[in-house]
């Protein structure tokens, strides 16, 4: 006979930490399979570990059970739940590294669409005002921010739209031409301006592309606003993972919880042969580090020279080659992400 959804509620409920609104989902199928989905708020992995196994203990002899998998979402406070946050926006997330040019703003436009296609309202924020190249990847070059002023005079930022994402960047705002030492002190009120004046309308997510490093635009978002976490990006290579650890300090200093790793430039996928894996840098660095810093890898993004390509042509992978092997990686991240943030499926679109 088979079982029902209540006998194994009641079965998970005599595990001692387990609180009966952070079992999510229980489901049953014919062949014996039970699901079990818990929220829970930010816990350690040993003690994720530890309950995986206990919910299986406690629901595999039940009569009927061939088969019990558990998932662990981790149900983070939205906005609206924090002092001084963005009203209308659920989370705001992230994407630093220790160190440049190891694909941040690939990985946030490629993310960004990747949400907005699996039904998500997104928005996303250029914040490096060094070299802000969001617009230029989401092919919005030309484009300019519509700036107006409200009734009380304040000025309201109208973010640009594409591809299903909001977007300002500091590269509507800023004169290129000024010396770049000049930016620094501006840089806290833009960040704050971005964040309170611009039109985001309802967000389930705002992603916010980083300055690479562990700088004043890091602090200033980190003081501004509270972030749902941070991504970080890392590539294999041993200088680069040092630079993530750093940067993983710094967030765990500022007190804003670390999402996961994204390796990016993985491993080569040569053009002519896609099936083929280069592990130019070494493989497994940022699963290496991830483990033992007991943080989740989202994803492994491999290099492909089709990406810089239509990143250059203002069309993100993920819309211009969707079956590529990055692409694919990418919607990985965006779908371990949800996973982590938990956002309630009545917020999508
Ligand atoms: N997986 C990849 N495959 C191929 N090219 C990539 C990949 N990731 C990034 N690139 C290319 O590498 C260059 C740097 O990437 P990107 O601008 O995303 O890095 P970044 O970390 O944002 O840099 P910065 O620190 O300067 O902001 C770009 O030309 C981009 O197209
Ligand atoms: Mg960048």
């Amino acid at each position: 006979m088979m079982t029902d959804r209540e006998t194994i509620i009641q079965a998970l409920l005599t595990i001692p930490q387990l609180k009966p609104q952070q079992i999510q989902d229980v489901t049953i199928k014919d062949t014996g399979t039970i699901g079990v989905i818990l929220s829970l708020p930010p816990i350690d992995p040993n003690f994720r570990d530890s309950l995986v196994q206990q919910c299986k203990a406690k629901v595999m002899p039940i009569e009927g059970v061939k088969d019990v998998w558990v998932k662990i979402g981790v149900a983070l406070p939205t906005q609206a739940e924090k002092p001084g946050g963005v009203a209308q926006v659920k989370h705001i997330i992230a994407v630093s590294s220790g160190k440049g040019g190891v694909g941040k703003t690939s990985v946030s436009v490629n993310l960004a669409v990747s949400l907005a296609e699996m039904g998500y309202k997104v928005g996303l924020m250029d914040a490096d005002i060094y070299g802000p190249n969001v617009p230029l990847m989401l092919g919005m070059d030309s484009a300019s921010l519509w700036v107006e002023r409200d009734d009380a005079g304040n000025e309201i930022v109208e973010p640009a739209f594409n591809y299903g994402v909001k977007m300002v960047s500091m590269a509507f705002l800023i004169d290129r031409d000024q010396p770049v030492m000049w930016r620094g002190p501006m840089l806290d009120g833009m960040v704050k301006k971005f964040l309170h004046q611009a039109k985001w309308g309802s967000l389930d997510f705002l992603v916010v592309d980083m300055p690479p490093g562990t700088g004043d635009v890091q602090i200033s978002l980190a003081q501004s606003v509270p972030l749902t976490g941070a991504i970080v990006v890392t590539t294999p290579q041993t200088v680069a993972l040092l630079d993530a650890r750093k940067g993983l300090k710094m967030f765990q200093n500022l007190n804003i919880p670390i999402l996961g790793i994204v390796e990016n430039m993985s491993y080569f996928v040569p053009p002519d042969l896609p099936d083929r894996q280069y592990d130019i840098f070494g493989s497994g660095g940022g699963t290496k580090t991830a483990t033992e810093l007991g943080i989740p890898i989202l994803g492994c993004v491999p290099l492909e020279i089709s990406l810089r390509e239509s990143s250059d042509r203002g069309i993100p992978m993920v819309l211009a080659h969707p079956d590529s092997k990055s692409s694919q990686a990418i919607r990985q991240v965006a779908q371990n992400l949800v996973g982590i943030v938990a956002v309630n499926s009545e917020s999508r679109a």
